[in-house]
């Protein structure tokens, strides 16, 4: 779908055969040694080309109109940078800004990290051990789980596989603001339903926007970020019962005393859980994230994930963090 192969005798017949007689195609084809062909092909009138190349185009004008608008996320400064900027050692500096954990990853990660066996090799792009290992932990069997770059790789996935320019999602904040960040990188919506003055969910507001904005996904959050606010059983499977793909963010969940909800995408065909090592495990620079999916929309991640998107390091350190779960 949406490739075509030049240098299939039938797709060069059907390239030709839409050219009219009179339009000739621009061509250029350059070579190597090792026989590498690149072809260009146009079929627009040469007139019409020559003046589309004689056009000075500046840069941006290739770039999505939506992107064009887009307001870059706020990062943070990494630790070197402002050890530099505030003339602090490092190890002087505990650094709130980012929620990293202050104690770092348990002994048994550093240990794995010193002795790396395959550096040199791919990862596995199943990331089979981990996702064993988080079986075990979670309760959940494996083919339910998949791992990312961080979490918030699996937020982008789960946008780029779900969400058409234009979809909406809801937001409620005050809440994590890469969801509305990812929206906007994706061409999506943001409906704010702000949440009540004691950090609750709205519930009346979150269905009357279901009803009338027709959003594809809603981001929730628990404990949310900022105020460390739980959402109740009772108030998430209201939510799951309408008619929206619920994606529930347990970054803290270590943190709350309550049971992760990731087996619960066995009975709701409308939930994603997602988890991360970056706080349970102090884990934030390796970037290992994980989430459960139901069987019907994880085949989707799947295909349309980036094939080697954990890193080995971040692997064997993970593996070697659950060792140690109650870090
Ligand atoms: C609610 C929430 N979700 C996800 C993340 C990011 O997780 P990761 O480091 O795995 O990308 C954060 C980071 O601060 C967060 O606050």
């Amino acid at each position: 779908m949406g490739v075509s192969n030049i240098f299939n005798p039938a797709s060069l017949c059907l390239l030709k055969s839409n050219v009219r007689q009179t339009q000739r195609p621009i061509r250029s084809f350059e070579g190597n040694q090792k026989g590498l062909i690149m072809a260009t092909f146009s079929s627009s009138p040469s007139t019409v080309s020559v003046e589309h190349v004689n056009q000075k185009l500046s840069g941006d004008s290739f770039i999505r109109p939506h992107l064009r608008k887009l307001s870059p996320y706020q990062p943070i400064l990494p630790f070197e940078v402002l050890s530099a900027k505030l003339g602090r050692k490092p190890e002087d500096i505990i650094k709130l800004d980012a929620n990293e954990n202050p104690y770092g990853p348990p002994p048994e990660v550093l240990e794995a990290l010193g002795s790396l066996k395959f550096p040199y090799i791919y990862p596995d792009p199943e990331s089979r051990q981990l996702r064993a290992a988080l079986a075990e932990d979670s309760g959940i069997e494996s083919d339910y789980i998949l791992v990312g770059c961080g979490c918030d790789e699996l937020i982008d996935l789960i946008m780029r596989c779900v969400l058409d320019p234009g979809d909406k999602i809801v937001d409620c904040p005050p809440t994590f603001t890469m969801y509305e960040f990812d929206a906007g990188v994706n061409g999506a919506q943001v409906i704010k339903v702000p949440r009540k003055p004691d950090f609750s969910l709205n519930i009346e507001a979150i269905a009357e926007a279901v009803e009338h904005e027709k959003p594809k996904c809603i981001f929730l959050t628990s404990p949310n970020n900022p105020d460390g606010s739980i959402i109740s059983d009772e108030v998430l499977l209201k939510i799951l019962d309408m008619p929206i793909l619920v994606v529930l963010d347990e970054a803290y969940i270590e943190f709350s005393g309550n049971e992760s909800r990731m087996q619960w995408v066995k009975k709701h065909d409308n939930l994603i859980v997602l988890r991360t090592f970056s706080k349970r495990a102090g884990l934030a620079g390796l970037r290992v994230g994980y989430g459960s999916f139901p069987l019907s929309i994880i085949e989707y991640l799947w295909r349309a994930k980036q094939p080697y998107n954990v890193s080995v390091a971040a692997e064997v350190a993970a593996c070697a963090a659950l060792q140690n779960p109650n870090w």
